[in-house]
């Protein structure tokens, strides 16, 4: 059994202008223990997809198509509130894109935190005392690499630095000693140079505590210093998945390929990367077949006629495409 089980998940907003297939079959298994990470371009669905295995997609809008998202055997998508919660507080930790809407201002960090932790507590039916509240919630902060703990307590939120805030919601994420810690673009509003840093962080994080790691960012550099695996997204659909080094080497989908030729290489400046033309999908109206048929220079009549299957093209490297695979 893996640890996290995704097995042709489906799901659509409803709006005014009609229904988008925001997740269209999405195929995903994380072991325990792995790094693993999501790629794509904006919009292809990495968010709409974290925010499933906690089931925190306003529903509605949102409505689930079908399929199963299993977390340690359990079922997310049919599980009672209480096991739901359980499994916020403390199954999956989650982090995301930008730490200010995720911290009150009107808070010190010292008391956001001993909320989190109480609500943990209140789950497993404990009450804390202040001081075991105080003394776990310095570690924490210790564990994040955060210098002066006892001191950071007493302040609030806009006297630290991004990178600092950051690193308080990494330090909340983990107060439930999650078994996998979900990051949803964790670096992207903060400076390179701290980015750098809190992405040295979690990978030390996920190497000392054992956790398993889901790590969605739309820069391939991130995944390639961070994760083990990398599943490729395109408009609502898994198109590779493999092994970090092999998809560098022998990416198989042309749009992975795409991908991999527009991030600029250092070593030859003069070299332009090249973007992959078209546009993506209206996802109220996609592209019948092979969602990214329009934009692919490979495309065959049966892409655009039949959605392809994700396919073992070599050992754990799976693609969905005709062309790559066959
Ligand atoms: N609450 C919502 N109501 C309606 N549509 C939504 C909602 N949330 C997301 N969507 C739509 O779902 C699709 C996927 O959005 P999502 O935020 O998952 O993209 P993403 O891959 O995370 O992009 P980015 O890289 O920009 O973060 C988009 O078309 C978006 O407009
Ligand atoms: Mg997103």
């Amino acid at each position: 059994m893996s640890l996290l089980e995704i097995e042709a998940y489906r799901l659509a907003f409803d709006g005014f202008e009609g229904t988008a297939t925001v997740l269209d079959g999405i195929d995903l298994r994380v072991e325990e223990g792995e790094s693993v990470g999501i790629v794509g371009e904006t919009g292809c669905g990495k968010s709409v997809l974290a925010r499933s295995l906690l089931r925190l997609n306003p529903m509605p809008p949102a409505r689930v198509l079908g399929g199963a998202i299993r977390f340690a055997g359990d079922d997310v998508l049919t599980m009672t509130p209480p096991a739901l919660d359980a499994l916020r507080r403390g199954g999956i930790g989650m982090v995301f894109q930008d730490p200010v809407t995720y911290l009150n201002p009107v808070f010190t960090i010292g008391q956001q935190m001993a909320e989190v932790l109480r609500a943990h507590a209140a789950g497993t039916g404990r009450r804390p005392e202040k001081a075991a509240i105080r003394a776990r919630t310095v570690e924490l902060l210790r564990q994040v690499q955060l210098p002066e703990p006892e001191t950071l307590l007493a302040r609030y939120p806009h006297t630290l630095s991004g990178g600092m805030r950051q690193r308080v919601l990494i330090a909340m994420a983990l107060a439930g000693e999650p078994r996998l810690l979900v990051a949803d673009e964790p670096t992207t509003a903060l400076d390179v140079t701290v980015q750098s840093q809190v992405l040295a962080l979690i990978a030390d994080l996920i190497a000392r505590m054992h956790l398993t790691l889901l790590l969605i960012t739309h820069d391939l550099g991130v995944v390639g210093a961070v994760c083990r695996r990398v599943v490729v997204m395109y408009a609502g659909c898994v198109v590779e998945d493999a092994p970090v080094d092999r998809l560098f080497d022998a990416a198989r989908h042309p749009y992975t390929q795409g991908l991999l030729a527009a991030v600029p290489d250092l070593e030859r400046p003069d070299h332009r990367p090249a973007g992959i033309a078209g546009s993506i999908p209206n996802l109220r109206s996609p592209p019948a077949g092979c969602r990214f048929h329009p934009r692919c220079a490979l495309a065959m009549p049966v892409c655009r006629e039949r959605r392809p299957a994700l396919v073992e093209a070599a050992p754990d490297h799976r693609v969905a495409c005709y062309a790559a695979t066959p």
